[in-house]
């Protein structure tokens, strides 16, 4: 399934989540009720600011400079830096960059991997990783962690870890006791767990009802429009659209399973984790 989930795939949920949804962020909703009905897109937009603000309240006390590890379009980094810390935000996609004032210093935005983030001098009180933990392999993440956080700091991750072994729909997930093995060669020690899978499965069951109801049936439509006009076009393009309609097709196929709530939580936790580095 990692082939479907890559670079260009994202900016197609970039898109989606920007341009047609009109959401300011890219991360999961918090639902402090998480049995709340009548969900509509007003209150998955609350639910995302609700996500950033209970985020927020769980920081340790003292951390004053933070390292925002895939910041995606930086509402996470924003409210952090409302909230007065000093907020360096990353991330590979210069889509992403488009949505920080480069007039403001606060948060600074770099585009970059992790793997490659060269800073001179620089180390922060802690590293955040929303949802972006996945994205690059456990210890290309760590060992920088290691060499941008400051004794005692902190490596604060909020997203989706792996509770079972490898599955198909859950490849790209982390397994959550791997990954506190490995942190633990970097001296890096969890001091909380916080496990808030109820109250982000509703932005689960939103989405998965977005695909159903809206996403699939508007690709059908377009789909067909396209196959009737195809007389008109050459060969080659009728190729060209039937190999692209197929890989769309299995990328929705491959949300629909990711999304299923039984499927999601018998392998899933979605956790915050704060690791403190030894002093
Ligand atoms: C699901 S988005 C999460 C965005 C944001 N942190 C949030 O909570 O909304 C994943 C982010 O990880 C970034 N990313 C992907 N590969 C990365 C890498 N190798 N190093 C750092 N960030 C990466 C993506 O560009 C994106 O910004």
């Amino acid at each position: 399934m990692k082939e479907y989930v890559h670079d260009s795939e994202l900016n197609l949920e970039l898109q989606l989540m920007t341009e047609v949804m009109k959401l300011k962020s890219l991360h999961y909703g918090y639902w402090d009720d998480p049995n709340q009905e009548d969900i509509d897109l007003e209150v998955v937009k609350d639910a995302q600011h609700q996500y950033t603000v209970r985020l927020h309240e769980l920081i340790p006390e003292g951390v004053s400079s933070v390292l925002d590890v895939g910041c995606g379009i930086g509402d996470n980094a924003r409210y952090l830096a409302s909230k007065g810390l000093s907020v360096t935000a990353l991330s590979p996609d210069d889509n992403h960059g488009k949505f920080f004032d480069p007039s403001i210093d606060n948060p600074h935005f770099i585009q970059s991997t992790i793997e490659a983030l060269e800073i001179e001098g620089q180390t922060f009180d802690m590293v955040l990783m929303s949802e972006s933990q996945n994205y690059f392999g456990i210890h290309d993440g760590l060992r920088q962690v290691k060499r941008y956080l400051k004794p005692g700091g902190y490596l604060f991750i909020s997203g989706n870890f792996l509770q079972t072994n490898s599955t198909e729909v859950y490849d790209t997930i982390h397994k959550e006791s791997d990954y506190i093995a490995a942190a633990k060669e970097y001296g890096l020690e969890v001091v909380n767990r916080v496990d808030i899978t109820q109250n982000v499965l509703p932005t689960l069951n939103y989405t998965k009802g977005l695909l159903s109801g809206m996403l699939v049936p508007a690709l059908t439509i377009i789909t067909d429009y396209l196959a009737r006009e195809m007389p008109k076009r050459t060969k080659l393009a009728k190729m060209f659209l039937g190999g692209q309609t197929k890989r769309v097709g299995k990328i929705l196929d491959y949300y629909d399973q990711f999304l299923d709530e039984k499927n999601y939580t018998e392998h899933v936790n979605y956790v915050r984790l704060i690791f403190q580095m030894k002093k």
